[in-house]
């Protein structure tokens, strides 16, 4: 079972930041997993939500700033007194970061609220850039984004389906996926059950859980065989999943 930080190191560090990223891996995450928006002038960045305000010093619509002045918040808003400026990070950023390191990447399509044109090839392009065609997959909470990335990516990369709290899929994840030949399915732990585990290995589907940040969660999870955990505490998952796989 692969985990996958989620936002980074999000438990203990600003979300989405290079730092939250590299926290990650010394944690010793198996993957990381991100949100990808475009700035005023169509730039890739790394960030969750459509506005800056929860989590920087900037308010309004990201979409409303360029990459210049995107860069001037501070996305360790949150952590204000305790550490210091950390910038929004490009994906660019990312990609060049992750080359040097051992691990994969869930680039989550942000385009759930907001249409952005050509951001699937945006994304693709810069995967190339830094030759990460082998260590990424996708996924959005918004199927059209996956379907244009399944005209863009070879065969092998994998796309995954996430689902809302409120699930269409709950019942027949395996047979959508299949249907629509995503290869994972992405659904929130609440509504992970023995049902929908099953309909996806009937179809050879991956499944993998969000968020998963407690204990009784992981137990969870690793009883169903799903495939992987996107957690906010990365370290704390990854030894549990160690000390499972040792039989203690
Ligand atoms: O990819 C799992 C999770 O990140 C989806 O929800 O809102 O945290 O991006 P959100
Ligand atoms: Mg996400």
């Amino acid at each position: 079972m692969k985990v996958m930080a989620h936002r980074g190191y999000s438990g203990a560090y600003p979300e989405n930041t290079m730092l939250a990223f590299r926290k990650a891996v010394e944690a010793g995450t198996d993957g990381i997993e991100l949100d990808v928006h475009e700035s005023k002038d169509g730039q890739l960045v790394v960030f969750h939500d459509e506005v800056l305000d929860r989590t920087t010093d900037g308010t309004g619509y990201l979409l409303d700033y360029t990459l210049d002045e995107l860069k001037t918040f501070n996305a360790a808003k949150l952590y204000e007194g305790k550490l210091p400026f950390e910038p929004i990070p490009t994906f660019e950023e990312y990609c060049a970061w992750a080359a040097t390191q051992d691990i994969f990447t869930n680039i989550e399509i942000k385009t759930d609220n907001v249409f952005y044109p050509d951001i699937e090839r945006k994304l693709w392009d810069m995967v190339v850039k830094y030759g990460l065609e082998q260590k990424v997959l996708f996924s959005s909470f918004n199927h059209i984004s996956l379907v244009r990335m399944q005209k863009i990516v070879p065969p092998e990369v994998v796309l995954g389906a996430l689902t809302p709290r409120v699930d269409g899929l709950k019942v027949y994840p395996g047979e959508y996926c299949q249907e629509t030949g995503f290869q994972a399915y992405h659904p929130p732990l609440c509504i992970l059950n023995e049902e929908n585990v099953r309909s996806c290995k009937e179809h050879g589907i991956l499944v993998n859980v969000w968020t998963v940040n407690d204990m009784e969660g992981l137990e969870k999870v690793w009883a169903l065989g799903c495939d992987g955990v996107i957690t906010n505490f990365p370290g704390v998952a990854k030894g549990w999943v160690l000390s499972k796989e040792a039989g203690k």
